[in-house]
């Protein structure tokens, strides 16, 4: 089914509302599909494949986010505008993620081989196999990133403030690509404070993961300032929660149930807050021991428990836990304090679990 009217408009007529993101996932499926009978060439079928492949096993936390900052800002009628700037924001997570395991040089995501071993594996016999896979996960990760916007274009045409945003979405990229090269240049750097370390996620993750999604979605209803101002108190506190708990899932999570691993932040050093809680606390000798553990690429997994032993003994982890329960705190009194609709402040309720309550 076509998604536009012949003359070029979002088509009127609504499916049912997503109480999970299967709209989301049917547009994409359908998008990817269409791609595929472009004519240039058998090589975009693989592409295609590849990023079908990546696309599923992700939460959608995005999609939902956008389509609760719609109903909360009173979105109502046809969904499809938001559920294509939904798949347009999992598209650009999903390059995002793409390019961010090229560059951490992790080896699993979603439970499977990132794209890059994967292509390496495949080009096995190749003489430069490896780099093959990497140049070649870069090029998925800017298609997924180009088309994003193709889904984008749609959701604009359904809305006079097409402007305004285009320039949210805009500070959301540059946000999240600022935010990637700062923790680039921090990691293997000798020390980080907690509040760096903060800053940090909030640039590279929490931002783009919960604050930008709940607003475009907003502005796509026609928010007014109040509620996007309220949409920001919240999303801002649970973003950086949102983090927070991924830093203690990637030293302490099952890489059964997360699909990542749980060495790649020790073994590249990562200036997780995590980690620099753990640094302030540790005494002499934990600290020591810890300068000589983390960003040891080669660190085994007894080296790998040494480390959660100290970032438990220092009280790093309760620490981190605390910050967590606090920033879900300020996330759910902003939807005691405004007058969100009831259906948007029960799912937004629902979320704020999700998403720092997770082993995923
Ligand atoms: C993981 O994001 C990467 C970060 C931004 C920390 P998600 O936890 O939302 O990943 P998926 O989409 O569910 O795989
Ligand atoms: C990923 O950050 C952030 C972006 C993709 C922008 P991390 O490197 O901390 O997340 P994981 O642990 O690989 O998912
Ligand atoms: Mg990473």
């Amino acid at each position: 089914m076509s998604l536009l009217t012949s003359d070029g408009a979002v088509r009127a007529d609504a499916p049912a509302p997503p109480q999970d993101c299967s709209a989301v996932d049917r547009l994409l499926s359908e998008f990817l599909a269409d791609k595929e009978q472009a004519s240039v060439g058998p090589e975009i079928a693989m592409f295609v494949r590849l990023l079908g492949t990546f696309l599923s096993g992700g939460k959608r936390l995005r999609p939902l986010l956008c389509y609760y900052g719609w109903q909360a800002a009173g979105g109502h009628g046809s969904t499809i505008a938001v559920t294509h700037l939904g798949a347009a924001l999992e598209l650009f997570h999903a390059g995002a993620l793409i390019h961010d395991d090229v560059m951490d040089g992790s080896d699993i995501r979603r439970g499977r081989p990132t794209v890059h071993r994967l292509l390496a594996g495949s080009h096995g016999r190749h003489p430069a196999a490896e780099r093959l896979g990497v140049n070649t996960a870069i090029l998925l990760g800017d298609l997924a990133l180009c088309w994003s916007y193709d889904l984008l274009h749609v959701a604009e045409l359904a809305t006079p403030r097409a402007e305004s945003l285009r320039t949210l979405l805009d500070a959301m990229r540059m946000q999240a690509m600022t935010g990637q090269y700062l923790d680039l240049l921090a990691t293997g750097s000798s020390h980080i404070a907690v509040e760096e370390a903060l800053a940090i996620g909030r640039g590279k993750t929490a931002r783009y993961t919960v604050e930008y999604p709940l607003l475009a979605g907003a502005h796509l209803a026609g928010a007014d300032q109040g509620m996007l101002s309220a949409c920001s108190a919240y999303g801002v506190p649970l973003g950086e929660a949102f983090q927070l708990r991924d830093d203690l899932l990637g030293v302490f999570g099952d890489p059964g149930t997360t699909g990542k691993s749980d060495l790649d932040d020790l073994r590249d050093g990562k200036h997780t807050v995590l980690l620099a809680v753990a640094r302030q606390r540790a005494d002499s000798v934990q600290a020591a021991a810890l300068r000589a553990l983390i960003g040891n690429a080669h660190l085994d997994l007894a080296d790998a428990q040494d480390i959660r032993d100290i970032i438990v003994a220092t009280g790093a982890r309760d620490a981190v836990e605390d910050m967590i329960a606090e920033r879900r705190e300020h996330a759910l009194a902003v939807l005691d304090s405004f007058p969100f609709p009831a259906g948007a402040a029960a799912s937004l309720r629902r979320l704020a679990d999700m998403a720092t309550r997770r082993d995923r």
